[in-house]
């Protein structure tokens, strides 16, 4: 297939095109470098033998994205493309809403023009809001409590209702948990411009004593050890849980949770990535953060059964990879 991933330079849909590239698939990337970097098309080249298209094109620009639209013929759009730091969103809420929002109207609107009739959607956990995990993909949402997490519930909507009147358009809404790792060539990764929000790029921050300690966002929480737990999932395998999407996504909308369905706290990552790496990692214990919950873990069976894919790394490979690509890059 000939797939349009926007977004493409970035953090998980730069793994997404390396694992897209080696089934085969051609790759044609957009992304504006508002949060990456042009040499990771270097990267990808050296990692695949490959140099996809790429044009340096915003999203929201209907022209300049119909230009593309016009040069190439695509069987499916992966739409990675958007802003995504919580704090950020709650400070500029016009800038987020109008990109994460106008980016889906316009690319779904040429999709259709187009006959491009494969859309697949880079939602989140945030969606689910505060509840029981695990999480599964039928409980109601709960408004999100940040500009960002309305971004993804309203982005979902507005596909849903594309998709329930146009029968030839499939819509796939992937809700990640939390990504985090490398490509185990060490070549790309999370490179997030300044001081991260994060707490795995915090962690290989401190680790490489760029930043002086971890603050832990409290130990009280009802968990193992009272910090926060989360459903950490290596960025490969949340790049191949693309790949069988588009391969395999059915006619309609589906909705599928990628999460490994394990919950790790924060002291078990900190201690997982001082083992395994051998570097101390200081850090001390702080109030919570606001809007954080206590826990969030996916029920991952859903994409296992109907699209053969599950997470296959584990913490161990998360933080090793993660560590590898901060020694080697920066
Ligand atoms: P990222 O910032 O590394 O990648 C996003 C890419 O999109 C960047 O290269 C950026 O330059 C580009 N971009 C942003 N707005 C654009 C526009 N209008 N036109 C063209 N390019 C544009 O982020 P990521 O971690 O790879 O996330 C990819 C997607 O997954 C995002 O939609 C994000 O909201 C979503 N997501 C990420 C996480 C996470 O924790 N990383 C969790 C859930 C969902
Ligand atoms: N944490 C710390 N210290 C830090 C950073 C984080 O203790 O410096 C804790 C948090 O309190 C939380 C856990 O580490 O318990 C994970 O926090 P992250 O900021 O790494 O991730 P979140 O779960 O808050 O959110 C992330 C993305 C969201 C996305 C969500 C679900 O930032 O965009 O995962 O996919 F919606």
């Amino acid at each position: 297939m000939t797939i349009l991933v926007t977004g493409g330079l970035g953090f998980i849909g730069s793994h997404t095109a390396i694992e897209l590239i080696e089934s085969g698939h051609e790759v044609i990337i957009l992304d504006n470098l508002i949060n990456s970097k042009l040499e990771v098309l270097d990267k990808l080249f050296e990692i695949t033998g490959k140099r996809p298209i790429f044009y340096q094109i915003d999203v929201t620009q209907q022209a300049a994205l119909e230009e593309v639209f016009q040069s190439h013929r695509f069987d499916g759009a992966i739409h990675f493309a958007g802003l995504k730091a919580v704090g950020e969103s709650v400070a500029k809420p016009l800038e987020y809403y109008y990109n994460n929002l106008v980016s889906t109207m316009v690319l779904s609107k040429l999709c259709l023009k187009y006959g491009v009739n494969k859309f697949v959607f880079s939602s989140s956990a945030t969606v689910y809001g505060d509840q029981i995990s695990p999480m599964r993909e039928d409980m109601p949402l709960q408004r999100t409590t940040n500009p960002y997490g309305e971004t993804k519930a309203m982005s979902e909507r507005i596909l849903m209702d594309t998709a329930s009147v146009n029968p030839d358009f499939s819509v796939c809404l992937l809700r990640y948990f939390n990504p985090v790792g490398a490509h185990d060539s060490g070549l790309i990764g999370e490179d997030p411009n300044g001081i991260p929000n994060n707490l795995m790029p915090f962690v290989t921050k401190v680790a490489k004593k760029e930043l002086d300690t971890l603050s832990v966002f409290g130990d009280d929480y009802d968990t193992i050890d009272g910090s926060g737990v989360r459903d950490y999932i290596h960025v490969v395998d949340l790049a191949r849980g693309h790949l069988a999407a588009i391969e395999k996504m059915g006619p309609g909308v589906s909705i599928y949770n990628l999460g490994t369905g394990r919950g790790t706290s924060v002291l078990e990552l900190v201690e997982a990535f001082t083992r395994v790496n051998n570097v101390v990692v200081p850090y001390e214990v702080v109030a919570r953060r606001d809007g954080d919950i206590a826990t969030s873990y996916a029920d991952p069976t859903k994409a296992e059964e109907e699209l053969g894919w599950s997470a296959q790394k584990d913490i161990e490979d998360m933080v090793g990879d993660a560590w590898r690509f901060e020694q080697q890059n920066k």
